[in-house]
């Protein structure tokens, strides 16, 4: 049995529809018209134990619904989510006691007491052993960087401080799954690094399973094997990373340090298929296209008109294969 499953999940929301004009708007101060969205749309999946999946795509194509409905916050249009075998709806206390859940807008943490004080009234709240809460507070104080910070209040820390803060305590309670709903969105670098240092660390060593929503391919690169791709409320591609690198790339860049560069004055390259996208009078950057051209057609071409001094051939990252297959498939 999959730890996860999801199966024909739709959720629907009726919202009221935006108006025509302004004597529609009139008329709708009284009798309000709405219209149903349906922003996931006959979703289906399952996660291992221990997997770290990025469930990614564009703006409103319906994760933080998927994840509200993986979490129990909201109520399936229909379909179904099983966790561990429950329904999360149904079994809202034995699936909180299993699962973490971060969102990187919002804060779980009291406003104006020290943050340990916040933890001790989580630790009453999912009855956490005093040991196990002891040990778990020791071992996040220095991976996570919140040592100095459990004495001080969340309203008096920075944006960086309180994610991090937020992060240690959805796992307090040795949660078996956690849902990370863009966990790093609008930090600094350094707390970037950190959080995903954390993740890294208790999807390795506690086999915690992580679904992580992100703008930021580097979050998902650096956590995740598998990729869910959504797009309209339907997945568009689920598979590992390195499968879907392999499998949709459709360019690959080529950077040339050369004696003299051949191709200064001119904006077109020699071959169909290929695109000047740097140059300068000793070096050549230039784009392939995998299906028109071979790469090494390339190289040889371009070490016939002047001396290489150096190569490098790289593939199309991840972050750009997934905007192509969006645009593409609409
Ligand atoms: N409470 C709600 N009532 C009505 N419509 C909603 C509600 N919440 C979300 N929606 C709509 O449902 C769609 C999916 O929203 P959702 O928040 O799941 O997107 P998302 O993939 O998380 O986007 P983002 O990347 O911007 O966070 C959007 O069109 C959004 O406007
Ligand atoms: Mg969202």
């Amino acid at each position: 049995m999959m730890q996860i499953e999801v199966s024909h999940l739709v959720k629907e929301y009726k919202r009221k529809k935006n108006p025509e004009n302004m004597l529609a708007a009139v008329g709708q101060m009284f009798r309000p018209k709405y219209e149903i969205l349906r922003a996931v749309n006959d979703i289906n999946f399952g996660i291992e134990k221990g997997e770290a999946v990025g469930y990614v795509g564009p703006n409103g194509c319906g994760k933080s619904t998927t994840i509200k409905m993986l979490s129990g916050v909201l109520t399936p249009t229909s379909g179904k989510v099983l966790v561990g075998g429950l329904e999360p709806t149904k079994n809202r206390q034995k699936i909180n006691k299993k699962t973490g859940i971060v969102f990187g807008n919002r804060s779980v943490l009291w406003w104006d007491v020290p943050i340990i004080e916040s933890y001790k009234v989580l630790q009453k709240l999912y009855e956490i052993p005093e040991k196990r809460f002891q040990e778990n507070l020791e071992e996040f104080a220095d991976i996570i960087g919140i040592r100095q910070l459990l004495g001080v209040p969340e309203r008096q820390l920075s944006l960086g401080q309180k994610m991090r803060c937020n992060i240690a305590a959805a796992f307090l309670h040795d949660p078996e799954i956690v849902y990370l709903d863009e966990p790093t969105i609008g930090l600094d670098s350094e707390s970037k690094l950190r959080i995903r240092e954390f993740i890294r660390q208790m999807n390795e060593e506690r086999h915690t399973t992580f679904i992580v929503t992100s703008h930021d391919f580097q979050d998902i690169e650096s956590l995740c094997k598998r990729i869910i791709l959504i797009n309209h409320g339907e997945v568009v591609v689920d598979d590992g990373i390195q499968k879907i690198q392999k499998n949709y790339q459709s360019k690959k860049q080529i950077r040339f340090e050369m004696d003299q560069n051949p191709w200064l004055e001119t904006e077109k390259f020699t071959m169909d298929g290929v695109t000047i996208l740097d140059k300068t009078p000793y070096s050549l950057v230039l784009e392939c296209e995998i299906q028109k051209v071979d790469a090494m057609a390339v190289v040889d071409q371009v070490s016939r008109a002047c001396q290489i001094l150096d190569i490098s051939i790289q593939g199309q990252d991840i972050e750009s294969i997934i905007r192509e297959i969006v645009t593409e498939k609409g």
